[in-house]
């Protein structure tokens, strides 16, 4: 296993030659290091089918189902598939997933701490994904914005994002609204939580899925806060010029592993539909999101 740095970028491992079949428990634990800290690794060469792939994902932790059965790959539930390439005329998964900033899993209780994408059919134009590391991002947040937000918990849902199934065909949308609130309702979360395997300060936001800010007696806060966070973090700039901004790259046989409580991530936006496909494994390490967790 050979990891060497991304050049020039602020974030990001490249990872050759490793094969989690015959990894060892060091090499495991070298690369989630390499997560943790350089907050995106890029293992070259793994062309993996899914059942290897969801293998991997098990040397790195526990995997975690995606609540919403439409999105599963047909055979291995445990992989969720974005694709707008059907498969024998069927559609698989779900296309045009992900294209606002969000962290995976911000609107549950129990987010994981990983996420590892395949990519399967890479689009030739417009590849890659869009990156913000929310420590990096907190750090550099003026001093008067860290100030106002010290104590505050912020709540998400994924009410805004939420897509219609093939089954709410002729449902009332009310009734839609009614089960994704009971389904899914608004999780709260501290605005800022210690990651517990670096110990930086993360500011835990997304434009995607965070709906609101309050104080530490649970009285809402005044929406123009999270928009100015939002944009001091660099998520409402249009331009994806913002300092904040890591676009990463891929190409086919790469496999991507990422830092789920950190980075908040965006689907890049295609000008132009070109078949996309790639699988994706969660997976729970040994710690919650942030020692504040209590679930099971
Ligand atoms: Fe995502």
């Amino acid at each position: 296993m050979k990891i060497s740095v991304q050049p020039g970028a602020a974030l990001g491992a490249t990872v050759e030659d490793f094969d989690h079949a015959t990894a060892s428990d060091a090499d495991i634990e070298t690369l989630k290091q390499t997560v943790y800290t350089k907050k995106i690794a890029v293992l070259k060469g793994q062309d993996l089918s899914p059942r290897q792939f969801l293998g991997l994902g098990r040397r790195l932790g526990r995997p975690e189902t995606y609540y919403e059965p439409m999105y599963h790959h047909p055979e291995i539930r445990e992989i969720f598939v974005s694709s707008n390439v059907p498969e024998n005329g069927r559609q698989v998964g779900v296309p045009k997933t992900g294209k606002f900033w969000h962290a995976d899993y911000q609107f549950m209780p129990d987010p994981f701490g990983i996420t590892l994408i395949h990519p399967q059919v890479v689009p030739q134009r417009d590849r890659g994904t869009y990156f913000i590391d929310m420590g990096r991002a907190y750090a550099k947040l003026p001093e008067v914005l860290r100030k106002e937000v010290a104590g505050t918990h912020c709540r998400h849902s994924v009410r805004k994002y939420f897509k219609i199934r093939p089954h709410d065909v002729y449902r009332p949308l009310s009734e839609i609204i009614e089960e994704v609130e009971r389904k899914t309702p608004p999780v709260r979360q501290p605005t800022t939580f210690t990651h517990p395997l670096t110990g930086e300060t993360v500011l835990y936001i997304s434009e995607g899925f965070t709906v609101g800010i309050e104080d530490a007696d649970g009285e809402p806060l005044d929406d123009g806060l999270l928009h100015r966070l939002f944009e001091a973090t660099g998520q409402l700039d249009d331009t994806f010029e913002h300092d904040n901004i890591h676009l990463q790259s891929f190409e086919q046989g790469d496999l991507l592993i990422w830092d789920n409580r950190s980075l908040i991530h965006r689907a890049r936006h295609t000008t132009t539909p070109e078949p996309t496909v790639s699988y994706r494994v969660t997976v729970h390490d040994e710690r919650k999101l942030h020692d504040g967790i209590r679930v099971p």
